[in-house]
């Protein structure tokens, strides 16, 4: 597993996009953000080959939400000049996603992946439990990936998927993360999985799963405060990932856009778990 050039790509996440006529969520419009990470992107002096989106691709998840999507990422692919690849989140709905983004016949099937760039396996996963925010791997995905990890890539395996595996800092956010990380432990453990890219918690995060590296990016659409720790703290705030892959190690650079910073909303979670 080696490769003499580095490879760089975008991991975005969290860009909870809503199609024109909608409420904007927090007053913001999420594809005026969608439309600046791409510009700051195409200004980087590193140029990458490709994008991920890590999921909750849209708020609502509605028919119109995928095909207004599909418009705006296939302008975004045409500017770049790059191929933008999605996963899906708990905000996204499966059927309405085949039908709008992918014009296909729509299906509650988990969508699921892997492509090839540079060398370099990416797997998509599909962590969504539909009807609920929770994350979980099925086992009909965990047997797929364990057939394609049994060929190792030239230059590794990474994937991108939403529920993240690592603790975060505080309790507030625990119930957010993937419920079984042991079994995508079993799955990956003596594989060429060289890193995990998530999102869901709209923080930067990094940790490790049996020694990879696992990192969280930053929400596009909005942030959370990490350090808050019985509400959820909205902040205006935008972030993605550069990623670098190079001799078979995966290092990430977190990247923030310009932003006011300032608390959107406050959600008083303790008093939603004691209402439930
Ligand atoms: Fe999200
Ligand atoms: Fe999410």
């Amino acid at each position: 597993m080696a490769t003499k050039e580095p490879i760089f790509f975008i991991h975005l996440t969290d860009i909870h996009i809503s199609a024109p006529g909608k409420k904007p969520l927090f007053g913001l419009d999420m594809s005026d953000k969608l439309r600046a990470a791409c510009t700051d992107i195409r200004s980087l002096e590193t140029k990458s080959s490709f994008v991920v989106i890590s999921g909750d691709l849209t708020h609502d998840g509605d028919l119109e939400d995928y095909r207004f999507l599909r418009k705006l990422l296939d302008e975004e692919e045409a500017l770049l000049g790059i191929p933008i690849h999605v996963a899906l989140g708990n905000h996204d709905f499966r059927e309405p996603f085949r039908e709008g983004f992918l014009e296909e016949e729509p299906s509650n099937e988990s969508y699921y992946y892997s492509f090839m760039a540079d060398g370099l396996r990416i797997v998509m996963l599909n962590t969504q439990v539909p009807g609920t925010h929770g994350g979980r791997l099925d086992d009909v995905q965990l047997a797929w990936l364990k057939q394609v990890l049994a060929e190792p890539a030239p230059s590794g395996t990474i994937i991108v998927h939403h529920h993240p595996v690592v603790k975060t800092p505080t309790v507030l956010m625990d119930d957010h993360l993937l419920e079984n990380p042991q079994d995508l432990a079993r799955v990956i453990d003596g594989s060429d999985v060289i890193g995990l890219l998530s999102g869901h918690i709209h923080y930067h995060n990094v940790g490790t799963l049996n020694g990879i590296l696992c990192a969280a990016a930053d929400g596009l659409a909005f942030g959370l405060d990490p350090s808050a720790s019985t509400n959820m703290r909205f902040i205006d705030r935008s972030g993605y990932n550069l990623i670098t892959v190079k001799n078979g190690q995966m290092s990430v650079q977190p990247m923030t856009l310009p932003g006011e910073q300032r608390l959107l909303y406050e959600l008083n979670v303790s008093k939603i778990h004691a209402e439930a």
